[in-house]
């Protein structure tokens, strides 16, 4: 256990796995309050019952971000409980890989919700209760498909290329404003998480079977490897504590080179 960021109040959206549950791990183990949430309960209460099993502090939320109404339950439960929040991390996504053509507008808005209105939501909801328990972190997980386009995700592109500029407009009103608030995108290349089932569904290699991920790595990333849900976590453990306070308004790309 160490102590970069001891003390601080942590939401993690879509906390339950992946990525997010990394980050959940990595804040606790490292001194924060984490409250995981997410809209599967049961693998969000075990994530929570796990970093109690190893020491740390931590409690799970239901939470759909696509709800306004729960934002406003969270925000408030976590000010009652904790007497304000330090960290942020709008985590919670989700990936739909299909040509243009054929993807329905119900997918296209489900996938805009989660991932773009739900950032749109927490920024809104939490910020407020940051600036006025002395200001905060706030991390925005974007993809290295917000920096650049790729044929069957352009629906995902979207998403991720309006995180990644939505962090930036807020993170100017926040300094604007003096509310010690900031705001920073995570850019994560091809993390080994259950999202790809959806990212690529269709995908076959060239002898029919389905496409292995550390495979696909070893030809798409320059270092050949496939990423861990933890070295995204070490990069938002990076934003979230004080080793980072001159940043904001700034892409931390996490991708072994694939975006370089
Ligand atoms: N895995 C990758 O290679 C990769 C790369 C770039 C970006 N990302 C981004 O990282 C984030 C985490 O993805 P992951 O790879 O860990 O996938 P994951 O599927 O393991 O985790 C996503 C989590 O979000 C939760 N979620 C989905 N809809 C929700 C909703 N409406 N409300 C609350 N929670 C909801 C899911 O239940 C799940 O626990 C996503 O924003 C994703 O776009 C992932």
């Amino acid at each position: 256990m160490g102590n970069r960021v001891q003390g601080k109040v942590a939401i993690i959206t879509g906390g339950a796995s992946g990525i997010g549950r990394a980050c959940a791990h990595r804040l606790a183990e490292e001194g924060a309050v984490v409250v995981v949430t997410d809209i599967q309960d049961e693998a969000g209460a075990t994530v929570a019952a796990e970093i109690h099993a190893a020491g740390g502090s931590a409690e799970y939320l239901h939470h759909d971000v696509t709800s306004e109404d729960e934002w406003v339950s969270v925000a408030a439960a976590v000010s009652a409980s904790h007497g304000g929040l330090d960290v942020l991390v709008n985590n919670a996504g989700i990936g739909l890989g299909a040509s243009i053509l054929e993807m329905t507008l119900a997918d296209w808005q489900r996938q805009q919700a989660i991932n773009l209105d739900g950032v749109f939501l927490g920024l809104k909801h939490c910020i407020p209760l940051m600036r006025d328990s002395g200001g905060g972190s706030i991390i925005n997980m974007s993809s290295i498909a917000g920096l650049k386009g790729n044929a069957r995700l352009a629906a995902y592109n979207a998403t991720k290329g309006g995180v990644r500029l939505l962090t930036k407009g807020v993170a100017l009103e926040c300094a604007q404003n003096r509310w010690k608030v900031r705001v920073n995108s995570v850019h994560p290349g091809i993390i080994e998480t259950p999202i790809w089932k959806t990212v690529m569904p269709e995908s076959l290699t060239s002898d029919g079977q389905p496409l292995v991920l550390d495979e696909m790595a070893s030809v798409a990333v320059p270092t050949g490897e496939l990423g861990q849900p933890t070295d995204i976590a070490n990069g938002v453990l990076f934003l979230a504590s004080d080793d980072s306070s001159y940043m904001t308004g700034s892409e931390l790309v996490i991708d072994a080179g694939v975006s370089a």
